[in-house]
């Protein structure tokens, strides 16, 4: 039987248009790839990930992502950000998507807004400045409940800003991690054994 070349999970037209919209205002290239994307969707909706926390937001394009797959479980997002004209145009893209009920983009910085957020959760995509990551691990590690999933974006292009990073979830007891490349960015994924 003939494969078909795209992938499925169709998007509507409502949703395709605003990533679109998203990606040709993103300047500064600040969104992740839309392999990436995908591979975001299925894996929130794969874990059945009910409290889900973004660290990096930008402008949408991964949180509309990372919502798609929030509404198969049930789940929410939470969706850091915090450049004030970014968080805007997430909270507008994030709406005009249809997902306004399962994503909630929160304007600040992440390392005050995270204490400030009830309970535990089951994904985590960290998407911020790449030097902070061991921090924001730091941060958000004793919140990640077991069977809980964590991943980072350019773990692959940009290596070599995240070393201590890098080196923590590779060699630590209580995480199986194992790095994806989707595109060229790369994820590490790291699911919480105990
Ligand atoms: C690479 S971009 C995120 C792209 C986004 N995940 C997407 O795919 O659409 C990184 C973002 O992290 C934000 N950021 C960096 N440090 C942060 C912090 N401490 N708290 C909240 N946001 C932060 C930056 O303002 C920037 O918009």
């Amino acid at each position: 039987m003939a494969q078909s070349a795209s992938p499925s999970g169709a998007l509507t037209p409502q949703i395709a248009n605003v990533l679109r919209g998203i990606r040709a205002a993103d300047a500064g290239l600040l969104a992740v790839s839309e392999e990436d994307g995908r591979f975001l969707r299925v894996l929130v909706a794969a874990r059945g990930a009910k409290s889900v926390l973004e660290v990096g937001a930008a402008s949408g394009y991964s949180g509309i992502w990372l919502g798609l797959g929030a509404r198969e479980t049930g789940g929410r997002v939470v969706a850091i950000e915090y450049d004030a004209q970014r968080a805007a145009a997430a909270a507008a893209n994030v709406r005009n998507a249809g997902l306004g009920d399962v994503v909630r983009v929160v304007r600040g910085d992440a390392f005050v807004e995270i204490p400030r957020l009830p309970g535990t959760f089951d994904f985590v995509f960290l998407d911020a400045w790449k030097s902070d990551y061991k921090k924001f691990f730091d941060l958000v590690f004793p919140r990640l409940a077991p069977g809980g999933v964590f991943v980072a974006h350019n773990v692959v292009n940009k290596k070599n800003e995240m070393e201590p990073f890098l080196q923590t979830v590779l060699a630590h007891p209580a995480l199986f991690t194992t790095i994806v490349s989707p595109s060229h960015e790369g994820m590490s994924v790291s699911y919480r054994v105990r």
